[in-house]
């Protein structure tokens, strides 16, 4: 790959967390901004170069945190890492209900009403019950910590991500830009309420087209 921008130095090295804590969003998009493709997920837009970079951030992550949208819709299997599942409604996603304990945690709220079952899936303590109408992502974050995964990746969707981006803990957005326009009705890598989130450009990378770039949250 290509640096653009940032030292030229190994991809591990490029991409490594500057300090820990460290929370990582890692989303995929066309030109003009489509989050999804044809199959309605990310796997029609991505390719290789967003494969390398997806595939080092996991290697360089101790957990992985998702929206259950994304887990539903992208079919999530069992990984080398924990999965978080992000959840209002408490629903373990499908694809994710016979893990071994502790490979899949549930964040969600008192009120879900899936609660119970989620529990009985996954086991109590693997249900991090953080708030009763809605999931506190800032508890999110520091339960995870406190669990000792300190390097935590968000590979999205959309409403987690600017979930997350609203209650300020995110430190770095990193965006692949894939080659092409597809027009139609997709989301963007950001979806629901308006926020406004000042971010700088650490690193960019290319390859064949394909621009990926680093973005760090400017702390106010
Ligand atoms: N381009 C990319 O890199 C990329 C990455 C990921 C996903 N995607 C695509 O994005 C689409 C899904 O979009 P989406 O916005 O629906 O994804 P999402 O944010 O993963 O899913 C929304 C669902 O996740 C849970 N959730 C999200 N934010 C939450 C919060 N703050 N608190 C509690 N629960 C929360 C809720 O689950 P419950 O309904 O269970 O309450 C909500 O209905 C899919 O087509 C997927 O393929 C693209």
């Amino acid at each position: 790959m290509r640096v653009l921008v940032g030292p030229d130095v190994p991809l591990g090295e490029l991409y490594a967390a500057p300090s820990e804590p460290w929370l990582r969003l890692n989303m995929v998009a066309t030109v003009d901004g489509a989050a999804t493709g044809t199959d309605e997920t990310s796997r029609s837009i991505n390719n290789e170069p967003d494969q390398e970079v997806f595939r080092l951030l996991r290697a360089q992550a101790e957990v992985i945190v998702v929206g259950a949208g994304t887990l539903r819709v992208e079919g999530y299997s069992r990984n080398r890492l924990p999965i978080v599942a992000v959840s209002r409604s408490g629903s373990v996603p499908p694809t994710l209900r016979d893990s071994e304990p502790g490979q899949v945690l549930l964040a969600t709220r008192s009120q879900a009403p899936g609660l119970a079952e989620a529990r009985d899936l996954l086991g109590d303590e693997h249900v991090l019950v953080l708030g009763s109408h809605r999931v506190d992502l800032a508890r999110l974050r520091e339960a995870l910590v406190e669990r000792g995964f300190r390097r935590i990746l968000c590979e999205g969707g959309p409403h987690l991500l600017r979930d997350l981006l609203d209650e300020g803990v995110v430190d770095e957005v990193c965006v692949t830009t894939v080659p092409r326009i597809t027009a139609g009705l997709h989301p963007r890598i950001s979806n629901g309420p308006p926020v406004d989130v000042p971010l700088r450009l650490h690193t960019l990378l290319e390859q064949e087209g394909t621009l990926l770039a680093r973005w760090l949250v400017e702390r106010t």
